[in-house]
């Protein structure tokens, strides 16, 4: 029995992906719409879509006001004809349809919008389909609501989920921030599928103090936020890359203050101006105060950019 099973739907898959779009056209739809498939198919697995949006009739583009469950299951004759036949298209278990075909159904209706950028975009590419994320026989996709979503983003992407474990994060993990806050999931024109064309235009969506502009402009935070910070998580306090001194030497190592910010030398300077001069020089290599606490930010407390006349230097 098993054995006929699979190959009846061995062969009626190889029918479909071999004259997919012919066969879509083609192929009758059932005579009674979903009424036809509900006889036997009302269930407590199939039936919640008919309470989902995808249910409403009275909305002309519903799959329920076209040829319910065969607006996205495919004409299947076959089926009807005999149960041991799959139906047009299938999106779960073995004998799932490949996920173009799958994806069509679904972008037959949802083209448009979010979806623009689908074709090429990473998930396209890489054979991930809608239902890949995307729950339809339920009320509610669990995937569009903040709380449940990361986990299904988290079933492939795994190094996001250790990072939303780290000291600091974007409260992910606590339901207040959501990948698809950043992200477009269904493709981007800008780089890693995010929702803006520029990392920076999505961190302003939130952070919009940070966007300027300023009298006092500190390069690498309009160049690009990640020249500091990790989106997902970081063992460092603020989501930085490093700790303030060694993050601010990897750029200011040249001369002055800021280039023997660990090695207590510059504690003995008398070089005017500079803030270690008020120190009494002790001749001894202490620790230095600037690599306390924040570092180089407890002077250069403005360090996205100053508005302050005498914020030149960012301390301000
Ligand atoms: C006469 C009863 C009957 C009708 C009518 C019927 N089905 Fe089925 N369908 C079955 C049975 C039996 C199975 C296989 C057993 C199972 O449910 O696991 C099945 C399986 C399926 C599957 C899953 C296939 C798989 O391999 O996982 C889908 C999808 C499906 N049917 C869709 C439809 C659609 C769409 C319609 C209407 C066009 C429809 N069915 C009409 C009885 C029916
Ligand atoms: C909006 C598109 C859509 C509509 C309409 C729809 N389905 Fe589905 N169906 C899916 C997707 C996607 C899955 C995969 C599981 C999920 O997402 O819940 C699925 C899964 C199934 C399954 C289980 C087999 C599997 O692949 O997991 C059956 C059986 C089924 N659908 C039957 C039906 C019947 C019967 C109807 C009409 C009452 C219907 N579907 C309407 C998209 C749809
Ligand atoms: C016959 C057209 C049609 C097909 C086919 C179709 N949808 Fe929809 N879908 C709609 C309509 C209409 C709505 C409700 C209005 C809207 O949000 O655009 C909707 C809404 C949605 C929503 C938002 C749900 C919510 O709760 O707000 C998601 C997600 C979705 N569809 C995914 C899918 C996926 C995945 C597929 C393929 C398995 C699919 N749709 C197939 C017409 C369709
Ligand atoms: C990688 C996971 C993922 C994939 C793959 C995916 N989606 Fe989505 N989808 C989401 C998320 C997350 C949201 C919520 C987006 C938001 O709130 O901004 C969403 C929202 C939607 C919506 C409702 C919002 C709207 O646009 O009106 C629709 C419809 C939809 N997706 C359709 C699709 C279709 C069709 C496909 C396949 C071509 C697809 N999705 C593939 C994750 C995904
Ligand atoms: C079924 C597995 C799967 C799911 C679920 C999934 N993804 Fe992906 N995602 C992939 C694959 C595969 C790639 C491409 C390979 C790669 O870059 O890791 C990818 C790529 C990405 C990229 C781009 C990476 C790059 O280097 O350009 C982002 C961003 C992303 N996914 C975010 C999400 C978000 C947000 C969700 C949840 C809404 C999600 N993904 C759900 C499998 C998945
Ligand atoms: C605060 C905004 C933000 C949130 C929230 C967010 N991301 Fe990202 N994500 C980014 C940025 C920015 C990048 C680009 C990183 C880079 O270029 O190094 C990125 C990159 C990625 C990548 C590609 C990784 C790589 O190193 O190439 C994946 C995958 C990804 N994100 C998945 C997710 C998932 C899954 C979630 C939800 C759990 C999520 N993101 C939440 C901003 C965010
Ligand atoms: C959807 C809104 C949103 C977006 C977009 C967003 N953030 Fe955030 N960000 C938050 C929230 C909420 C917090 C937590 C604030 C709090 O705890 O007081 C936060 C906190 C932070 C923190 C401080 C973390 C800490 O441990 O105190 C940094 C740094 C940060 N975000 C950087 C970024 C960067 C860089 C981007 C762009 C890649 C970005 N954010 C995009 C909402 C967002
Ligand atoms: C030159 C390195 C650098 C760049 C680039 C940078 N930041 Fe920061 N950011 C820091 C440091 C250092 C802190 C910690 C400040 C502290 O401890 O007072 C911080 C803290 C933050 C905080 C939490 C405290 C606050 O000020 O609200 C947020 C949010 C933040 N940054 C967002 C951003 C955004 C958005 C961008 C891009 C527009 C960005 N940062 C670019 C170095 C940087
Ligand atoms: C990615 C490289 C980079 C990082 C990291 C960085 N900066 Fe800068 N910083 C610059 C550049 C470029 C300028 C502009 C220099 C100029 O105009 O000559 C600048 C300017 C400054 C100035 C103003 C100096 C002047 O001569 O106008 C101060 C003060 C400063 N940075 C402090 C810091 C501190 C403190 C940190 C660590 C929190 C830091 N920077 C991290 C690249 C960086
Ligand atoms: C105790 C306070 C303090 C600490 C800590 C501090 N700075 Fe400064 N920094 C200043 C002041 C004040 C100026 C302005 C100097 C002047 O007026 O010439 C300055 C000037 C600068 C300048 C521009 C002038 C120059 O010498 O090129 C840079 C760049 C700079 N600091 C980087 C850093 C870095 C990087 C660190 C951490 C490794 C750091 N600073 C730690 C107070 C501090």
């Amino acid at each position: 029995m098993r054995k006929t099973l699979l190959a009846v739907v061995f062969g009626g898959l190889f029918v479909m992906t071999g004259s997919l779009t012919a066969s879509a056209q083609t192929k009758p739809y059932a005579p009674e719409g979903p009424l036809t498939c509900l006889k036997c198919h009302n269930d407590q697995q199939q039936a919640p879509v008919l309470s989902s949006v995808h249910g409403v009739q009275g909305d002309s583009h519903s799959p329920f006001a076209q040829h319910g469950c065969e607006s996205c299951h495919g004409p299947s004759p076959e089926h009807l004809s005999s149960r041991t036949a799959a139906p047009g298209v299938l999106f779960n278990g073995k004998f799932a349809s490949p996920p173009d075909v799958q994806n069509q159904q679904c972008l037959n209706c949802h083209q448009a919008g979010l979806r623009m950028n689908w074709q090429g975009s990473q998930h396209a590419n890489n054979d991930v389909a809608c239902a890949s994320c995307h729950t339809i026989h339920v009320r509610k996709d669990p995937i569009l609501v903040k709380v449940s979503q990361p986990a299904k983003c988290f079933t492939c992407h795994t190094e996001q989920r250790s990072d939303s474990f780290k000291f600091s994060h974007h409260p992910i993990r606590e339901g207040k921030v959501v990948c698809s806050d950043c992200h477009n999931p269904h493709g981007s024109p800008g780089p890693k599928l995010l929702k803006e064309v520029t990392v920076n235009e999505t961190c302003y969506n939130c952070h919009a103090e940070k966007r300027g502009p300023l009298l006092w402009e500190h390069l690498p935070v309009r160049e690009n936020c990640l020249n500091c910070h990790t989106p997902h998580g970081s063992n460092q306090a603020r989501l930085l890359t490093e700790r303030p001194s060694f993050l601010c030497q990897d750029c200011h190592a040249n001369s002055g203050h800021q280039s023997a910010i660990l090695s207590g030398a510059q504690l003995n300077s008398t070089k005017p101006g500079l803030p270690y001069k008020v120190f009494p020089p002790t001749g001894a290599a202490v620790t230095n105060f600037r690599a306390f606490a924040r570092g180089c930010v407890n002077c250069h407390s403005q360090i996205h950019g100053s508005n302050n006349p005498s914020g030149a230097y960012f301390t301000r």
